[in-house]
């Protein structure tokens, strides 16, 4: 099989069969195809697309270039969540303890934030003591007696895609729908995910910036499952705005306690309720979406998912009693308010500005070797559809130095303050199954 004849047939729009993805993924893995020509096919895939069994195959193909988690010992459906990415998004730290108080299993593996703030792991290590690495067999252990563990991931877990997704940043082949699905569903596949919830992220903050566009990587993503014989659900949830009023490390970590004591953001409480109880769903620990819905209130109010909380914590070694002193974790030494110039409504925030804003102050890693200031952050005391008054406080920076006129510029660039209340934002667009 010579590679160029494979990058003509996509180039002429023909379908590549299974053979010739694995050929293609496990040659450029091992190093036999250069870049050069890895490139060009991606760009011919870029312009022509693939059929629902190529991306398959390719999700497949790439899942196996590497190790492939096996979680059998790990009794009851494992059920994943992934998300797409946005500011503020601290879903799966609150999902977690939650679904693992209503017995389904969490065995997360994931990875470190580049850009932002940090992954879903950075902010996990802002609690004293807590660590991300845990071999396999201690990992299937915690989660046997915790229901939850939540770890690194493997630096071997899908090599293929870590290398085609490097190669598509540089190639301008990022934003191709049975690329960026194939990509997110290989690494769930290789973490040994049993069925998946995807919160599929649109607006400013996000990849995809159109309802009809996450509706249709949405689509391909579940397909995927459903050939791969993982169940899968797919939500679109609103990221025009960041999620909740905290972004930073252990910002997020306060956030996310206050959300599982009963007591945090209400928009982000509803969308952790409902990711929550979709993945009680795919459990089988419930039958029907409102029935889990209300489970999930309940465990909440009872305080259940907050114990679990404290317990995955302490397994981890982790110190629990951050959740009733929040002051133990990282804190800054500086806090500034941005005011508000004028009177009015919130009418956008725009995510993506404030997301650079907190890596700015050292939130997040401009570079993969940058390191991540735990304590720094903002907190959105003013969210879209809220009046302000001239010279209130729209933000509160928290940082570890004097200077933060960049920082505050940018945030009041990203707030759009108008004289007409905005209509309400709709926080859930639509869910694929
Ligand atoms: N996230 C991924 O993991 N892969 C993509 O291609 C895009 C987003």
């Amino acid at each position: 099989m010579r590679m160029v004849d494979l990058i003509h047939k996509k180039r002429l729009g023909e379908g590549l069969t299974d053979q010739e993805i694995t050929h293609i993924v496990s040659g450029y893995t091992n190093g036999d195809i250069p870049d050069y020509q890895m490139s060009a096919l991606l760009m011919a895939i870029f312009f022509n697309g693939m059929t629902s069994e190529e991306i398959s195959a390719l999700t497949l193909a790439m899942a196996g270039s590497g190790e492939m988690i096996d979680l059998s010992a790990i009794a009851g459906i494992k059920v994943d969540k992934h998300s797409t990415g946005g500011v503020g998004d601290k879903i799966s730290l609150i999902v977690g303890p939650i679904v693992a108080s209503l017995g389904v299993p969490v065995a997360k593996m994931s990875g470190r934030g580049l850009g932002h703030t940090g992954g879903t792991v950075d902010k996990l290590e802002s609690i004293p003591g807590f660590q991300i690495e845990l071999t396999n067999e201690a990992f299937i252990e915690a989660v046997n007696t915790n229901k939850i563990a939540i770890v690194g991931q493997s630096g071997n877990l899908a090599p293929a895609d870590k290398k085609m997704y490097a190669l598509r940043d540089v190639t301008a082949t990022v934003d191709s729908i049975p690329l960026i699905a194939s990509s997110i569903m290989s690494k769930k596949i290789a973490s040994g995910a049993d069925a998946i919830v995807l919160d599929v992220k649109i607006g400013s903050g996000a990849f995809m910036k159109t309802v009809d566009d996450a509706r249709v990587l949405a689509r391909t993503m579940v397909d995927i499952g459903k050939k791969l014989n993982r169940n899968t659900i797919a939500m679109i949830t609103d990221m025009e705005q960041p999620l909740g009023r905290e972004i930073g490390n252990a910002n997020e970590i306060r956030e996310s306690i206050d959300v599982l004591r009963g007591t945090g953001d209400k928009e982000l409480t509803e969308v952790a309720i409902s990711v929550a109880a979709y993945m009680s769903v795919l459990g089988k620990v419930f039958e029907s979406f409102e029935e889990a819905q209300e489970a999930v209130r309940d465990i909440i109010a009872k305080g259940k998912a907050l114990d679990t909380f404290r317990r995955f914590v302490a397994s981890q070694g982790g110190d629990p009693n951050v959740v009733d002193q929040p002051d133990l974790l990282p804190t800054a030494a500086y806090h500034f308010e941005v005011l508000a110039e004028q009177e009015g409504y919130v009418n956008q925030i725009d995510a993506e500005h404030i997301g650079i804003a907190a890596m700015l102050l050292g939130a997040g890693r401009a570079k993969k070797e940058d390191q991540i200031d735990y304590a720094v952050g903002l907190t959105l005391n003013k969210k879209i559809g809220d009046s302000v008054k001239k010279g209130e406080s729209i933000c509160t920076i928290h940082a570890n130095r004097e200077e933060v006129k960049e920082v505050s510029a940018m945030i009041l660039d990203a707030y759009r303050i108008k004289s007409t209340k905005p209509a309400p934002v709709q926080l859930i667009y639509d869910v694929i199954v």
